[in-house]
């Protein structure tokens, strides 16, 4: 049993096979699905298939490349949005220093807004990071205690990762852990807390190895669990039973 933590099947991407996509994903093992929203229209679309599929899950939220369009309106549908039974977080937000398609200052404003709205609401939060650790963590810092979530598709060190640790954050590994030149998200996978790991594809994005460069699916985080269980010694059943747990533990609506 695997949980695809973060996935972007509601783009356009599947809209040709997503019944068979979902097909091949339950054929793998994956029993749940989080769909990830990250602007109004994605967040809507994340919704729209976790009300038709029982294995899908959704979260809403307005990626950092975009913070520009959270306006008072927008948070304020997103608010309505994340009421859905099936809205089990808040995200991807975060700060993106990679690509700086919004403005730094209105980045962070987008952020805090969103996760003032977590408190509120008492959500967990799908964090997205690029480039940006030495501005995310404080301000996660600052509210620690009050938010929970997961970072999603860590690339960071080991010292960055016990920093997210210590402020209660678990730690998303996706496909990049499978290739050969990855070495500081192997070292985070191979050390990563058992009771603190997700896994991921972020799909249509980030295929593992054996598909690299192709659209990623679901069904290919089994890839990532196969690959985290040889650099740990154990099973992938095993990884698959804690990510399960800890996925459930943390997204206490699922
Ligand atoms: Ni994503």
């Amino acid at each position: 049993m695997l949980i695809d933590s973060h996935a972007h099947i509601q783009l356009s991407q599947f809209d040709r096979d997503r019944d068979a996509v979902l097909k091949r994903a339950q054929e793998a093992g994956v029993s749940a699905i989080l769909v990830i929203g990250f602007d109004m229209e994605t967040s809507l679309g994340a919704v729209e298939l976790a009300e038709k599929h029982p294995q899908i899950y959704a979260t809403v939220g307005m990626h950092p490349h975009d913070a520009k369009d959270l306006t008072p309106d927008v948070l304020e549908e997103f608010r309505k949005l994340a009421a859905h039974p099936k809205v089990i977080a808040l995200g991807e937000m975060g700060l993106d220093y990679y690509r700086n398609l919004s403005p730094r200052p209105i980045q962070k404003e987008a952020f805090e807004k969103q996760l003032d709205l977590a408190e509120a609401m008492q959500l967990p939060i799908v964090i997205h990071n690029r480039d940006a650790y030495m501005d995310i963590l404080p301000i996660l810092e600052a509210r620690q205690g009050r938010i929970r979530g997961v970072l999603h598709c860590f690339t960071g060190d080991v010292e960055l990762m016990q920093r997210s640790l210590a402020i209660g954050f678990h730690i998303g590994i996706g496909g990049i852990v499978t290739y050969p030149n990855a070495k500081d998200v192997q070292a985070v996978a191979r050390e990563v807390p058992e009771d603190r790991l997700l896994i991921e594809t972020d799909c249509p994005w980030l295929a593992p190895q054996f598909r690299r460069g192709k659209r990623n699916e679901p069904a290919y985080v089994r890839a990532v669990a196969e690959k985290i269980a040889e650099l740990r010694g154990t099973s992938v059943a095993a990884i698959g039973e804690t990510t399960t747990k800890n996925f459930q533990t943390l997204f206490a609506q699922a």
